[in-house]
């Protein structure tokens, strides 16, 4: 059966390969994103809201929306995250801090809290929180992103006890390092900060895997499309891992 999917961050990386996978399942898609010309390029059959994940007033407003363009929402799919700074705690500002903290968590709150009483109405539902290795281990440089991943496991597990009674599924998705623009942002910005070449940092960030891949943001999207579905009808409040099998991260870095 069709499912309404919303995705936060859906104009590229994760969130637009999330919306492409859970398009060719025959699902109705809107996205939501900052950016206007991001958001301008993706396909007109989704529907689209420019919006900024910790605008709260914008995000009531998008609510209202939803409920009367559709009867509910299944799957929300919160992801979006910006890496914020890559620096040692010393040189990181509580500007800077407070910026990642705000989108990272603030944003995964938001809509969470208000998907939930539109899902418990409906007694059902997949609420999928894009994570990240950096919420699993620590990594040094990047304080402030591996706090807020580590923050919406919190939630997620809370949420997972909230809402399970509601056939309400709250599950992480921890994605490795994704190939693409992003992870190039990051390359370049441990290259400064660490001093190390851009083909020592990308070793750096399979080494520490079992299986020496980087991800694709469609391995991503195809755990989530999994986690949508009757095939995970019984899996919630979990962190679930798409990268390879970090043994030991950021080994040398
Ligand atoms: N790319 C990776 O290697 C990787 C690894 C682990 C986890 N993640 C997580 O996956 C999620 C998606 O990452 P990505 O790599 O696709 O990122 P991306 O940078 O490719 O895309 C992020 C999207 O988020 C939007 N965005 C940024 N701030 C926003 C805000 N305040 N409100 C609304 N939209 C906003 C941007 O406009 C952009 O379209 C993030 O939560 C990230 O932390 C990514």
């Amino acid at each position: 059966m069709s499912k309404n999917v919303l995705i936060t961050a859906g104009a590229s990386g994760i969130g637009k390969a999330m919306a492409e996978a859970f398009e060719k399942n025959g699902d109705s898609i809107w996205i939501v994103d900052s950016d206007r010309e991001a958001i301008e390029k993706c396909s007109n059959n989704w529907n689209k809201s420019i919006l900024d994940v910790r605008d709260e007033k914008s995000i009531l407003k998008l609510f209202e929306e939803i409920k009367l363009k559709w009867k509910g929402v299944d799957v929300l799919c919160a992801n979006a995250g910006i890496k914020g700074p890559t620096s040692l705690i010393e040189n990181i500002s509580l500007e800077e801090w407070k910026d990642c903290l705000d989108i990272n968590l603030d944003g995964v709150f938001l809509f969470s809290k208000l998907v939930a009483p539109i899902m418990k109405k409906q007694r059902s539902g997949s609420i999928i929180i894009t994570s990240s290795t950096a919420g699993i281990f620590g990594f040094s440089h990047r304080s402030p992103y591996v706090t807020s991943k580590w923050g919406v496991i919190g939630l997620m597990k809370s949420l997972a006890i909230e809402l399970g009674s509601y056939d309400i599924r709250v599950n992480a998705i921890c994605p490795g390092s994704v190939e693409g623009e992003r992870l190039e942002k990051v390359v370049e910005a441990e290259i400064a900060s660490k001093r190390m070449t851009r083909e020592e940092i990308y070793n750096a960030y399979t080494a520490g895997t079992s299986m020496k891949k980087l991800i694709k943001a469609e391995d991503i999207a195809n755990m989530a499309l999994f986690l949508s579905g009757h095939g995970s009808r019984l899996v919630s409040g979990q962190v679930i891992a798409v990268d390879g099998h970090t043994e030991v991260p950021d080994p040398k870095v």
